[in-house]
């Protein structure tokens, strides 16, 4: 019996691999420090905990319109509306099993085989698996490192748009790089769309983790974007909920019955109870979720206090996301590495720090930005990050 010859299209998410081999070293008895997955430990605000053993024992345990509650949909439709300073019905919202399901679902209601779609590289490995899979062409583009952080490479971007170029994946707030967009990079990437009339998925899977009292710069934001824009919402960062599986696709209404189709043919519907909490919950979970921000961001603080007292590491402060991107070339010469990979194992091997490289966002034919590696803060605590990297400084200096 064989398999679908299409599944060598199908890519993954390599950080999972990084995650099993930490699990083993750890379960040969070594400490680990996990600095790999995007993952929490940190508690789901407790309003929403309880109101889902409220409505689990209400009886709210049957399937529901597969396009999401109308109750959660109106309020989601307010509260996203107007943290971006436009306006959303319960139409334009599709509840969905986490941020992840609203990638597919995009690509596969707008791309017909050999479509290009513009993805960024470094960036989430999905994008770019679910574009080729589905017979589309999956065009990178990069960042440039500043000292700021990190900004699109716009001259590239513009170069790679071609007459079949159909869509572009934006992730404002980005994973791996931090990176926010300045307003005169929104408005040239929303300019560079209008004009060759692209659809535009907009990952805003870190838009609620930002640690300045700016207001956030949203790309629906821009006149002529809304009615090109899927957003891709997603409960798990700002709430703790990575294991939940909840979100919402976000969009024009004409392809929010595309994605409902496939809510249909796929999951029939997203859980029925945790959709009734949150809509009970969402307008006043404000101040805890704030909390668990304030606590990401002293994980933050602390990250590059030590790193940046390590010789030969400068890293830029992002005001988003919890990831940390950070350049290693220095630190692989004074070890004498040329692999960032044997780089990673050795880390893992002598001090127990655990992390993903640039090579698990997409294959590195940039070479700009080869020798990078990335620390997630999220799913870990303050004593560990201080006590691995500690280590960590100590094998790179000794
Ligand atoms: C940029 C980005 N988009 C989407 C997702 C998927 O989010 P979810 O776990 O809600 O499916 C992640 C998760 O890490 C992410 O980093």
């Amino acid at each position: 019996m064989n398999f679908s010859k299409n599944l060598k299209n199908l890519g993954t998410e390599t950080a999972f691999t990084v995650s099993a081999e930490a699990a083993a070293w750890s379960d040969l008895g070594n400490k680990i420090y996990p600095f790999h997955l995007g993952d929490m430990n940190l508690q789901t605000p407790k309003t929403i905990r309880q109101a889902t053993t409220k409505y689990m024992n209400q009886g709210k345990n049957g399937y529901c319109a597969s396009e999401g509650l109308i109750n959660l949909r109106k309020e989601l439709a307010f509260d996203v509306g107007t943290k971006r300073n436009v306006k959303y019905n319960y139409k334009n919202i599709i509840i969905q099993p986490g941020g992840k399901p609203t990638i597919w679902k995009f690509i596969a209601s707008i791309i017909n085989k050999g479509d290009e779609v513009l993805y960024p590289n470094p960036g989430y490995p999905i994008y770019e698996s679910q574009i080729r899979y589905q017979g589309g062409v999956p065009v990178p583009y990069g960042y440039i490192e500043t000292k700021d952080g990190f900004a699109i490479d716009i001259e590239q971007l513009k170069s790679a748009i071609t007459p079949k170029t159909k869509a572009l994946v934006y992730n404002n707030y980005q994973n791996p790089t931090g990176a926010s967009s300045s307003k005169e990079e929104m408005l040239f990437i929303s300019n560079l769309c209008i004009e060759n009339n692209l659809w535009v998925l907009s990952d805003d899977a870190y838009f609620e983790i930002r640690y300045t009292n700016d207001l956030p710069l949203s790309i629906v934001n821009v006149p002529g974007m809304k009615e090109r824009t899927v957003i891709l919402y997603t409960f798990s960062k700002r709430f703790a909920m990575t294991g939940w599986r909840i979100g919402a696709s976000i969009g024009p209404e004409n392809i929010m019955e595309k994605i409902a189709k496939f809510n249909i043919n796929d999951e029939s519907c997203t859980n029925h109870f945790i959709q009734c909490a949150l809509a009970e919950s969402l307008g006043n979970i404000g101040e805890e979720a704030d909390d668990i921000l304030s606590k990401l961001k002293s994980r933050r603080d602390l990250c590059l206090d030590i790193l940046n007292s390590i010789g030969g590491v400068s890293v830029a402060k992002p005001e988003s996301t919890f990831y940390l991107f950070v350049n290693v070339d220095k630190l692989m010469m004074k070890k004498n590495f040329d692999d960032i990979e044997k780089f990673r194992i050795e880390s893992l091997r002598r001090t127990g720090v655990s992390f993903c490289t640039r090579n698990h966002f997409g294959s590195s034919e940039d070479e700009k930005l080869s020798n990078y590696i990335r620390l997630a803060y999220s799913g870990i605590s303050k004593n560990e990050i201080r006590e691995g990297l500690s280590l960590f400084k100590d094998w790179i200096e000794n």
